[in-house]
C-alpha cells in the first residue's frame, strides 16, 4: 500500500510514523461475558497452546499473534468476539454509567461490535439501529451468536428516528476510515477531501439528532476511526455551537492518547475540545481513532 503524499503532508502534525499505517494490525478479541469468563478463556487457550495476552487497560480483552483464534470452537460458539482494540474504547469509557442505565441507543450499530460489547456490560434495554438493512443482518447474527437478550433492532435513518429519551447514546457514524489502513489497505485508494467533507456534513446532522435523543444529564459518545479533524473536532465543535452540551474528560488508565486539536487550518475550536481524545497507531500499535464524551445539559 502506498500512502498518498498529500495524506502525509496533511497529517504530519500528529502522525510521526506513517510506516506503521501499512503494517498488519495485531489480532484482538474480547471475552463474551454473557457466555463465559476471562479465566475460562485463558484456561481453554492454554490447553490449545495458543498464546494470548491480556490488555492492562481492559481485562476482558486480549491480543494474539495466532491466526488460529478465528477458527476456534470458542469463536464459533460466541465465547469470544474479534474486535479491534480502538473500537472497544467508546463503550469502555461508559462502563460505569452503563450500570445504572435503563435505555441505551447504539445509533449506527451494524455489524455490532459495540452493541455486543454493550450487551456484556449492561442490563439496560439496548436499541441497536442502522440505516442499512443488509448490514443489519450481520448485526442480528452477531447478537444471536453472543446470546444477548436485551437488544432490539431497528432499521431507520437516525435523522428521522422517533423522539425518545435515552440514558446513553453511542454515535459511531460512517467516516472516511483513515485509521483503518492496517486492516483495510485499500481504504486510501478512494481517499479525497470531497469524501471527508461529505462525511463531515452527515456527521453534523447525526450528532445533533443523537444529542437530542439523550435525556438530561445523560451521555452521548461520539467516535470515528478517522484522523480528519473535519470529521472529529469540527463535528463536536459544531454540536457545542448549536447546543448547551458539555464535554467530559476521558481517562483510560494505562492507555496512551494524543490530545485533540484545538485549531486546524483557519479554524479555532471551543476550548472544551481538549477533553476529546485521539488515538494514533504508533502510540500503542493500534488503528487510529477519535472519541468525545458529551454530557447533555
Ligand atoms: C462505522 S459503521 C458502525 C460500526 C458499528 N458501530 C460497530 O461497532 O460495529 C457506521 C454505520 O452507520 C450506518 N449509517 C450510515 N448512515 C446512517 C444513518 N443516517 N442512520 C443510521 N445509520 C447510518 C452505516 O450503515 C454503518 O453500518
Amino acid at each position: 500500500m502506498e500512502i498518498p503524499k498529500h495524506f502525509i503532508e496533511r497529517y504530519s502534525l500528529f502522525i510521526k510514523d506513517f510506516n506503521i499505517l501499512t503494517m498488519p494490525l495485531p489480532k484482538s478479541f474480547r471475552v463474551n461475558t454473557i457466555k463465559t469468563t476471562v479465566n475460562d478463556i485463558k484456561k481453554r487457550f492454554k490447553e490449545y497452546n495458543i498464546k494470548i495476552t491480556q490488555l492492562p487497560y481492559y481485562k476482558e480483552a486480549f491480543i494474539s499473534d495466532s491466526p488460529e483464534i478465528g477458527k476456534t470452537l470458542e469463536h464459533f460458539l460466541g465465547y469470544i468476539y474479534s474486535q479491534e482494540i480502538t473500537s472497544m474504547l467508546p463503550v469502555l469509557i461508559v462502563k460505569k454509567e452503563l450500570k445504572n442505565a435503563n435505555l441505551v441507543l447504539d445509533a449506527c450499530a451494524a455489524p455490532g461490535s459495540k452493541t455486543t460489547q454493550l450487551a456484556c456490560l449492561t442490563k439496560a434495554t439496548i436499541i441497536a439501529n442502522d440505516i442499512d438493512y443488509r448490514r443489519i443482518k450481520a448485526l442480528k447474527y452477531n447478537i444471536e451468536r453472543i446470546g444477548a437478550i436485551n437488544t432490539i433492532l431497528t432499521n431507520q435513518d437516525l435523522r428521522f428516528f422517533p423522539n425518545m429519551e435515552f440514558d446513553i447514546v453511542l454515535l459511531d457514524p460512517p467516516c472516511s476510515s483513515e485509521g483503518t489502513t492496517r486492516k483495510n489497505p485499500n481504504v486510501l485508494e478512494q481517499w479525497s477531501m470531497q469524501q471527508i467533507i461529505k462525511h463531515s456534513n452527515l456527521q453534523k446532522q447525526l450528532i445533533l439528532k443523537a444529542y437530542n435523543l439523550v435525556k438530561k444529564n445523560g451521555i452521548l459518545i461520539y467516535s470515528t476511526c478517522t484522523f480528519a479533524p473535519e470529521e472529529n473536532e469540527e463535528v463536536v465543535n459544531y454540536l457545542l455551537e448549536k447546543t448547551t452540551a458539555r464535554l467530559e474528560k476521558i481517562i483510560i488508565p494505562k492507555f496512551k492518547t494524543y490530545p485533540a486539536l484545538t485549531e486546524w487550518r483557519d479554524k479555532k475550536y471551543n476550548k472544551q475540545i481538549e477533553k476529546t481524545i485521539r488515538i494514533i497507531p504508533e502510540l500503542q500499535d493500534t488503528g487510529g481513532f477519535f472519541i468525545a464524551k458529551i454530557k447533555k445539559c
